[in-house]
């Protein structure tokens, strides 16, 4: 019987994202796509433990009231589920700043869920995996995969690879701006969007239109060995990306009460960004629930990316990044 599993994974930042849940087993309401980043890594042990609770560490620190009650009633639900049993000590860190909307959740849950799968009374293929990553968090989906990945809607597998890391010939910059923490988190506010934006049917059904144009354009365009994509391709998936996350965030403004997760930075990075274009450099913004801006460009591009993205005012870090792998277990006891 193992004692303690140490796992891996990497964040996601989604080129077309989903705003919006199912009812059932926390599924989306629509399709999406996310590259998994190789500088964003979340590693977790999981140990047995004879204390009678489950206890949990992030990043250092002992977790307390609603992060322990998340991640207590997670593993509740594979104990229930026959999965495991007994209590086990958890603990997380990230190698990046756990700043709001940087996509942690998607690192967190794949590696909670992969330390945890090591346990398991039954193997768990990578597709149930990804279903018990998706009930932490939906994005935490598509880490399990890595490289470009989807996660899909209905009862099938719930996510699956796209295009292996090496495959992928892009290069993410994240730009970590200056705000403060931001408030409503994405479960809460996608509820809130679906339940009294007056613009979510347009941008779940603009998702999906989004989504089938990405993915039709990764299968024609991303081809193993292929070190750039053509700049026509590329200028099409830069402005897919742009246009969706900027329906994403025209829903959630719209949304009663507002959400409202931009800084002043936040637009100022996109603006550079539309500047640069003009000045030959094809770099696109694409923004998650919170302020901080993923610059998204060729490979080739990355070191320029980041070079002018770090003299932005407002930009209080820059995390430059190539596509990251599946989550993975890297020791076990
Ligand atoms: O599944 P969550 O809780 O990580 O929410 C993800 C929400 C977005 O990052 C805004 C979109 C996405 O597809 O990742």
């Amino acid at each position: 019987m193992i004692q303690r599993a140490v796992a891996q994974a990497q964040a996601n930042i989604a080129l077309i994202k989903y705003w919006g849940k199912r009812k059932e087993n926390n599924a989306p309401a629509t399709p999406s796509i996310g590259l998994c980043l190789e500088a964003l890594t979340t590693t977790t042990s999981v140990e047995r433990t004879s204390a009678r609770r489950d206890s949990v560490m992030l990043d250092g620190q002992a977790a307390r009231g609603e992060a322990l009650r998340r991640i207590v009633a997670y593993v509740d639900a594979w104990r229930t589920a026959g999965l495991l049993e007994g209590n086990f000590h958890i603990a997380s860190s990230n190698d990046f700043p756990t700043a709001a909307g940087l996509a942690s959740s998607s690192s967190g849950f794949a590696a909670l869920a992969t330390g945890l799968g090591a346990f398991s009374r039954r193997p768990l293929s990578a597709s149930r995996l990804a279903h018990w990553a998706r009930r932490g968090s939906g994005s935490a989906a598509r880490s399990i995969f890595g490289g470009l990945a989807y996660l899909a809607t209905g009862q099938g597998s719930p996510a699956g690879l796209l295009a292996a890391p090496r495959d992928v010939p892009l290069g993410m910059v994240v730009c970590v701006v200056d705000a403060p923490q931001k408030s409503v988190g994405s479960r809460e506010g996608m509820e809130r969007s679906r339940a009294a934006s007056p613009y979510y049917s347009s941008w779940t059904a603009q998702g999906r239109l989004d989504y089938r144009e990405l993915a039709e354009l990764v299968l024609e365009h991303f081809k193993p060995g292929r070190a750039r994509l053509p700049a026509a391709a590329f200028r099409r998936l830069g402005e897919l990306v742009e246009s969706n996350c900027l329906a994403m965030h025209a829903c959630m403004l719209a949304t009663r009460p507002p959400l409202l997760y931009w800084a002043p930075a936040t637009l100022a990075v996109l603006r550079a960004a539309a500047q640069w274009r003009g000045e030959g450099l094809a770099v696109y913004g694409t923004v998650d629930a919170g302020p901080h801006v993923a610059l998204v460009c060729q490979q080739r591009d990355l070191a320029r990316t980041a070079q002018l993205a770090r003299e932005l005012p407002g930009v209080a870090r820059i995390i430059p990044s190539c596509p990251g792998a599946a989550a993975r277990i890297i020791e076990q006891a």
